[in-house]
Parts: C-alpha cells; structure tokens; sequence
C-alpha cells in the first residue's frame, strides 16, 4: 500500500483535538445533531437496547438500520469549520463510546498531478486500511476531505473515464462498509456540494451544512481568540458588525478569515513593539475582505 495515501493518521482519543474542540464557536449545537446519528452508527447494541427499554420489543426499525450507509457529508463554504468538526466529531464520539480509534484523512493530492488513473486505488487503499484497523475492534474514521475532488458527479462532462471508474469504486466501497457495522464512518467534506454523483450524496446517513459565523458567534470568536485583552462588550460588538455581512457586500467572514487572517493582521501591525490594541483590531478589520463564497 503506498505510504501517501493519508496526509495523517490520529489515534483516538486525542487530547489535541479535544483541545481544538474548546476553541470552536458554536460546536455543540452542530454537534447535537449528528451526534445521535454517530451514535446509531456506531452503537447498534446500545439502540436495540433502547428499543427493549422503552418499547420492549426490538422494533423492525433497529433492524432496517443497518441498510443505513455510514456516511456523513460535510458541506458549506471554505473555513467555516468542515475538517476540524470532522475530527472533533470523531474524538468526541470515541471518548463517549469508551472506545480507541483510529482517524484517516484521505489525501487528495493525486488530483493536481493529472494522476487520474490513480484515483480508484486511492479509494481501495484507503478503505482497506479502515477494514483492516476497524478488524482490530477500533473505531475507524475515514476523512474524504474535500470529496469533490474525487466523487464529482459521473454526469460531469469532461470527466476520464478512469475517474468514473473511481466513484463507482467508491460506491461500492460505501456499500461494503456497511458490513463493518458499528466500527467505520466516512465522512466527505465538500464546498462544492452540486458536485457530488447523487448517488454518494443519496447514501449520506447525515449531511450537515456549515455556514459563516452569526452577529452573536463572530462575537464569540474575538472573545475566545483575545481573552486577556479586556476588550468591552462595546468593542467586541462593533469588531463582529465590521466582519458582518452589511458591511461586506452581503458576504461577512467566515471563521477562518477572522481567526487566520484578520487576527494575525492586527497582531502583526503591534509585533513586537507595542501591546495588541482595539484600535489595531478594528483597523484590520476595515481593511481585511472576506474570502469570497465558493460557486
Ligand atoms: N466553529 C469554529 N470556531 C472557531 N474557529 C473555527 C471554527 N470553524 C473553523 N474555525 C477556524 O477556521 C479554520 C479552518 O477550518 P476548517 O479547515 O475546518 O474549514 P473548512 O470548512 O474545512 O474549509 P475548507 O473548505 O477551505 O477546507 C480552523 O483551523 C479554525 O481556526
Ligand atoms: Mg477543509
């Protein structure tokens, strides 16, 4: 198996990414919800016993869940959260199921290297390596970050026909997976959803839609980010207004863009000789622009 096929390989729990998990501004709502989801996917013993508990009978409908693929769609616009939410939803439900595991995020590198021939065995290496580790009664996440690269639509086009051998591969992966029943997730993230071959996106047990931060969370994100600074209530809400949609032409920034850019902008407007200042703050939000919506 080639040894590039992942761009990392975390073992689980991990307490970095629980860290990662503390900073991240409205985490648990999202997690919420696709939370019990993971869960059915992931501990099919535990929703028979609620079936026994609160129905006393196995209701068929625990039965007709293993059909469910186990595959969960990340989508929405760039650097509004989609790979770290993978890995943080993944350490999450891990710790919550006792359980160790392992986390692969598949590279998608091959892609620009006009490799297209490539991309099925990508796939084959990369689902082999979940059966093996999900054989060793770990729980296997699978990362397909930014799918589209690899799952675009059969429909497209201009499309090799070695890249649509790649989906079906694909499809075929996912419908296997489901033997693996309780150990393996696949997650897909995308910023191009209309890409997706419907039928990968039909197969989703979960899609879960990303978007840039609120007014209220764009406030969270400052006050997380500059806890210390002492900045007012005042302040903080002018720093969200400034990153808002009604003064960007519609688009406000994502989280990305505030925690990456704007940010370090004004701190490398003060370093190293002189504190961070709300004014360096509100500067660099008056000259930084959102990074423009993926069509
Ligand atoms: N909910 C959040 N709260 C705080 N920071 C966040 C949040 N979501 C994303 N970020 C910040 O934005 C960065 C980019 O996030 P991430 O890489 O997960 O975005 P993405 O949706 O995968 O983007 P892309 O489509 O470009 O791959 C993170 O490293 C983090 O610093
Ligand atoms: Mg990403």
């Amino acid at each position: 198996m080639a040894t590039n096929v992942f761009d990392n390989i975390l073992e689980l729990p991990n307490s970095a990414i629980a860290a990662r998990r503390e900073a991240l501004v409205g985490f648990e709502p999202r997690f919420v919800r696709v939370h019990a989801n993971l869960k059915m996917l992931l501990d099919p013993d535990g929703l028979k016993a609620w079936s026994l508990k609160h129905h006393h009978v196995e209701l068929p409908i625990v039965g007709h869940m293993a059909d469910r693929h186990p595959l969960v769609i990340l989508a929405g616009d760039a650097g509004t959260g989609k790979t770290i939410s993978a890995e943080v939803l993944s350490d999450a439900i891990a710790r919550e199921l006792g359980k160790e595991g392992f986390f692969l995020r598949l590279s998608t590198r091959v892609r620009g290297e006009g490799l297209h021939g490539q991309m099925g065995n990508l796939v084959n290496d990369a689902f082999e390596k979940v059966k093996v580790e999900a054989g060793k009664k770990r729980l296997a996440f699978l990362l397909i970050d930014e799918a589209d690269a690899i799952a675009t639509s059969r429909s497209t086009l201009q499309m090799h026909q070695e890249e649509k051998a790649a989906v079906n591969t694909l499809i075929q992966k996912l419908d296997e997976l489901r033997e693996l029943r309780g150990r393996a997730v696949v997650f897909m993230s995308t910023n191009r959803m209309h890409l997706l071959d419907e039928a990968i996106v039909r197969r989703a047990a979960v899609v879960l839609q990303f978007e840039r931060p609120s007014e209220e969370e764009r406030v969270e994100l400052f006050q997380k980010g500059l806890t210390g600074l002492k900045l007012t209530k005042k302040e903080l809400h002018e720093l969200a207004e400034l990153t808002g949609p009604d003064q960007n032409d519609g688009l406000g920034h994502s989280f990305s863009d505030i925690r990456l850019r704007l940010i370090p902008e004004a701190v490398a407007s003060c370093y190293p000789d002189h504190p961070l200042s709300f004014a360096a703050l509100k500067l660099a939000a008056e000259l930084t622009r959102p990074s423009p919506a993926i069509q």
